[in-house]
């Protein structure tokens, strides 16, 4: 039973019953760390889904917008503002070199929405393939997109002509993309199915197909950006240079945004009044970005993260875990017995995870400034957990 004061029931009582709670409630949170309600620590390796890249309560990004909500809470895009100039010249600095210009929008699926539009528009094609068991947000167009959307998606029809490249098969893209088709959207590393790593091959077959048929390439890295697998972002690990890029998520470690880059020649195409967000860019937001980027680089996390995937890899192939898959700290942790039932022991080790769309893997999302002795934590909590029930 929960209280009446619990914010579980009165959440219960007032709004859509479409999220399901985990059986805690934070208090607060610092580092990786969330104290409950009831005084529990609480190790989390989800990162509030991928969102906070460098904990919480980062001083330098609690300072940036403290400081910016003091001086400007909020301006629209009529204004030039210089510290949204400086979020877009620090993501540039930070993108593959071909993406020189960026539209900043609020959260991932507005961000692939614009990104569709962008490439039905620049060339005149209605039609996008996407990859089997992908993910990309829950609005028209983003949901077009997303593999097995049909349960939710809810609309008559969708906005353009869709069809699915089943995942790591190259000659079907060879196949399939041709002089009909406007884009092709991917995940490098699919988040939601579970954090799978597409090949090589795979993504450099995309390109090159792409780029021959005259189609665009847009690289979803809603999920596996913004230092998550190794690399600013995923494409750079793949030394893939897309027409097209979505961020969001961690993007500003927990302040909502999103942002979508684009080549110089796509940017040329638009003009003022073709694309609007009234809160993409403001402020505080940008202030975020700008925090955010300058952590990843100024305490190195880039290393760390690659240096705590090889630690996750070397030391929590334990207990239930039989495989990992992905990259950096987006990694899905195969299990012998249903991810759930793995995921809901942790956390009585007061180790939180997620599950994955593939219902044997388990999900780290964990922040970029995950420690040596969190992952000592994760890896005794999977040693100590009972064989699975036949
Ligand atoms: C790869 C990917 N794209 C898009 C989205 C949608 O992002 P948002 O929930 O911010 O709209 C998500 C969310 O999980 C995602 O993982």
């Amino acid at each position: 039973m929960v209280a009446a004061a619990d914010p579980r029931a009165r959440e219960a009582a007032t709004m859509l019953p479409v999220y399901g709670h985990l059986p805690f409630v934070p208090k607060r949170a610092t580092g990786c760390d969330i104290i409950t309600t009831d005084g529990r620590r609480i190790l989390d390796l989800y990162g509030a889904h991928a969102v906070v890249a460098l904990g919480y309560s980062h001083p330098h990004l609690i300072n940036a917008i403290t400081e910016q909500s003091r001086s400007l809470l909020f301006q629209s895009n009529v204004v030039a503002l210089d510290v949204r100039a400086q979020a877009a010249e620090k993501l540039i600095g930070v993108a593959p070199r071909n993406l020189r210009h960026v539209f900043f929008v609020n959260s991932g699926a507005e961000a692939n929405e614009n990104a569709l539009r962008m490439a039905c528009i620049a060339t005149g094609r209605y039609k996008v393939l996407a990859i089997t068991q992908g993910f990309h947000g829950r609005t028209a167009a983003a949901g077009a997109v997303t593999w097995n959307s049909d349960p939710w998606y809810g609309f008559p029809q969708k906005p353009f002509d869709v069809d699915f490249i089943p995942r790591d098969d190259c000659d079907a893209a060879k196949a399939m993309i041709d002089k009909n088709v406007a884009a092709v959207i991917v995940e490098p590393v699919q988040g939601v199915a579970g954090a799978y790593d597409l090949s090589q091959e795979f993504l450099t077959t995309l390109r090159e197909r792409t780029a021959t048929q005259g189609a665009l390439l847009i690289a979803d890295e809603v999920q596996s950006g913004v230092g998550r697998c190794g690399q600013f972002f995923a494409v750079q690990v793949y030394g893939i240079e897309p027409d097209i890029l979505t961020s969001a998520k961690a993007l500003g470690g927990g302040i909502p945004c999103g942002a979508l880059l684009c080549t110089k020649q796509l940017a040329g195409r638009f003009g003022p009044g073709d694309m609007g967000s009234t809160f993409g860019g403001g402020p505080v937001a940008a202030a975020a970005i700008v925090a955010v980027i300058d952590s990843i680089d100024r305490e190195n996390l880039l290393a760390n993260v690659r240096a705590r995937e090889a630690q996750i890899r070397e030391q929590c192939v334990v207990g239930p875990v039989r495989k990992i898959q992905g990259m950096g700290l987006l990694l899905g942790l195969h299990c012998d017995r249903p991810a759930i039932e793995v995921r809901d022991a942790l956390l009585e080790h007061d180790v939180l995870t997620g599950t994955s769309a593939d219902p044997d893997v388990i999900r780290i999302l964990a922040p970029l400034v995950l420690e040596p002795r969190h992952v000592d934590h994760l890896a005794h909590a999977l040693e100590s957990m009972a064989p699975p029930t036949i």
